[in-house]
């Protein structure tokens, strides 16, 4: 079934990827961007746009849509109340406005090591990426005819060409390595496999067809 998909973080590296492809398939895009000056290169591929903002209510944003897939991030060259503002509350946020506003489908890019309680050395990070993936599973815990939800987590992203060839759960080349366009072709692909909802999973480029690897999800 055809749906519009809200792509909160279009106008980024990972998220414009997700557009295009989603562009090419059966599904019918909405870019959500911060600004005016970023609608020209979706003008281009004939995708519509919206103005919002991660630190405001997205209500009008997700508003009609099926599905919400989150590629947005404050990015390292913020500060860490960007990280809570964006990555954890800002991502909350876009759950709330999706399930009361009608979208059934919620797909998060996350990443490997997020964890509400993580030590790591970027901990703030992974914290507030862990506490907002944690929300989402909950949500549907207490609410389950609410979001649909599917969380891919993937290890340090590269630009390299996509092979959609991948590996879940196990690094098999030991470079922790996801290429964005492999992890775009992921994020598009789990509205489509009905195997991936309610999955939290570790996406890295590996040996195995990306279709299939989504397929076996248990
Ligand atoms: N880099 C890695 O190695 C790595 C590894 C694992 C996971 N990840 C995750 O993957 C995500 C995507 O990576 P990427 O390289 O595609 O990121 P990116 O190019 O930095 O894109 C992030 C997008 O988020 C948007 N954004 C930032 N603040 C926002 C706000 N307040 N409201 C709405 N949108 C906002 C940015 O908007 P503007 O275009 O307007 O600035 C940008 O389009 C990262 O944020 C991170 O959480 C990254």
């Amino acid at each position: 079934m055809a749906m519009k998909v809200l792509v909160i973080g279009a106008n980024g590296n990972t998220g414009k990827r997700v557009v295009r492809r989603l562009k090419e398939g059966p599904h019918e895009p909405l870019a959500m961007i911060r600004s005016v000056s970023q609608r020209e290169t979706f003008d281009a591929l004939g995708v519509p746009t919206v103005l919002a903002d991660l630190e405001y209510p997205i209500d009008h944003a997700v508003h009609g849509c099926d599905a919400v897939i989150f590629a947005a991030g404050s990015g390292s060259k913020t500060g860490k109340d960007k990280t809570v503002l964006i990555d954890h509350i800002g991502a909350i946020r876009s759950m709330v406005a999706a399930a009361v506003n009608g979208a059934t489908r919620y797909v998060m890019l996350s990443s490997v090591g997020s964890e509400p309680n993580s030590d790591s050395k970027i901990r703030h990070y992974h914290r507030a990426k862990g506490n907002a993936d944690a929300f989402l599973q909950g949500m549907h815990e207490v609410m389950p005819e609410q979001l649909d939800w599917t969380v891919v987590c993937p290890a340090g992203l590269t630009d390299e060409p996509a092979t959609e060839l991948v590996a879940i759960d196990t690094d098999v080349t030991g470079n922790h390595r996801t290429s964005r366009e492999n992890l775009a072709a992921a994020l598009v692909a789990c509205l489509d496999e009905p195997k991936t909802i309610g999955k939290r999973f570790e996406l890295y480029d590996g040996n195995t067809p990306l279709r299939e690897a989504l397929a076996a999800l248990v």
